[in-house]
């Protein structure tokens, strides 16, 4: 990689854009529109286990700018929820060690105490979590769970605080608000459950919005509903989200950028069209390569990706993703590729022997 921090390009393009699409109430922003929301620098996050140190996080670093969708995507196990619990500061100090930089609106939040990240979190940031069920407290009404978020952070009468909560489900499509305040989450399909999730990450209009697997539990249908409610959120309020997941066809019409992660790691990088159009990571290849598609011709078995996800307890010196990589050298084995500039602008990759170089 040349000199700048790798999305600098790229997020200026999203800037633009979000300076001409911004509603009026974010003008205020506009004076920030240079610096990106969130820069993340060499992020790393390990859990201590009975094992050794699981490298969840090692060494990310990334942007997000204003107004944008950043798409994380991966297998299973390569760190996303990690990175997105390590810039959230939710990991117990006792189990896990955390390093780098997350600085959010010029703030480093690895600096914050307990006090001021709970104030930043919610307010400035907020995250959806991966498992929705356990997201919701099972013994309490839509209403009140809604109603103490929204009371933790405003101060609002409980009557505002129950008209904003009807608002917040009204701006996430749900029907009937006022029934829905007084049902328990039991009472409500896994797509309602998933809005009234939503709705509590943005009662507070956060600027950031970490949406981890937002509709991995749901139908193929009610997914489609969530990611458009997404996106439509996105542009009402010029709110950013990084949308995880391990599916790149969920995140390809929904994103500006992409960022592929690979066992902890960043391994390609830039804007969504430069990454499915002109892949340089043999293991982004792979990912794309097990997206169904409609137009195939005939019946054809959808590619899986040989060779089993690399421990991240003891990485090798190399390329993690060499052993399982058809295009793998020598090289790749023995020293770690670093992220570099492609021919696009803001489109950055790991790899020694990248696809379209002269074989
Ligand atoms: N609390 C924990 N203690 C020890 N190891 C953990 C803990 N949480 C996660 N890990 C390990 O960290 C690695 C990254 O896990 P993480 O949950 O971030 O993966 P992920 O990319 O979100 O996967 P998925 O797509 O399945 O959600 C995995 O190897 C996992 O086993
Ligand atoms: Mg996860």
């Amino acid at each position: 990689m040349t000199g700048s921090h790798p999305g600098e390009n790229a997020g200026a393009a999203a800037r633009q854009r979000y300076a001409h699409n911004a509603p009026a109430r974010f003008a205020d922003d506009a004076a920030d529109m240079n610096t990106p929301l969130l820069e993340v620098r060499d992020l790393r996050l390990s859990y201590r286990t009975e094992r050794g140190l699981v490298r969840a996080v090692d060494g990310v670093s990334l942007t997000v700018d204003r107004g944008e969708t950043l798409g994380l995507v991966g297998e299973s196990g390569c760190g996303k929820t990690a990175f997105a619990r390590a810039v959230m500061g939710l990991v117990p100090a006792s189990a896990a060690e955390r390093g780098g930089s997350v600085v959010f609106e010029g703030e480093d939040l690895l600096t914050l105490d307990d006090k001021a990240m709970r104030k930043m979190m919610g307010a400035q940031i907020a995250m959806v979590f991966q498992s929705p069920l356990t997201s919701l407290n099972p013994v309490m009404r839509i209403g009140t769970q809604i109603i103490e978020s929204l009371r933790l952070h405003r101060s609002l009468t409980k009557a505002e605080a129950r008209a904003t909560a009807a608002d917040l489900l009204r701006s996430v499509h749900i029907a009937d608000p006022g029934g829905t305040l007084r049902r328990y989450p039991h009472q409500l399909s896994g797509g309602m459950r998933q809005r009234v999730i939503i709705a509590i990450a943005l009662a507070c209009g956060p600027k950031l919005l970490l949406a981890d697997e937002p509709t991995t539990a749901l139908d193929v249908t009610v997914q489609a509903q969530i990611l458009d409610l997404l996106a439509e959120l996105r542009r009402e309020r010029g709110m950013a989200t990084v949308l995880v997941s391990h599916d790149l066809g969920v995140v390809a019409t929904r994103t500006d950028r992409i960022a592929v992660m690979y066992a902890g790691k960043i391994v390609e990088y830039g804007p969504t069209p430069a990454l499915f159009h002109q892949t340089r990571m043999p293991y982004t290849k792979a990912l794309l390569g097990s997206i169904p598609r409609l137009d195939a011709k005939g019946r054809r078995p959808l590619n899986t990706i040989p060779g089993r996800p690399p421990s991240l307890l003891e990485p090798g010196p190399g390329c993690r993703f060499a052993p399982r990589c058809a295009y793998a050298q020598p090289r790749c084995l023995a020293e770690e590729p670093p992220l570099r500039d492609s021919s696009t602008p803001g489109h950055y990759f790991a790899c020694w022997n990248p696809i379209g170089t002269e074989r």
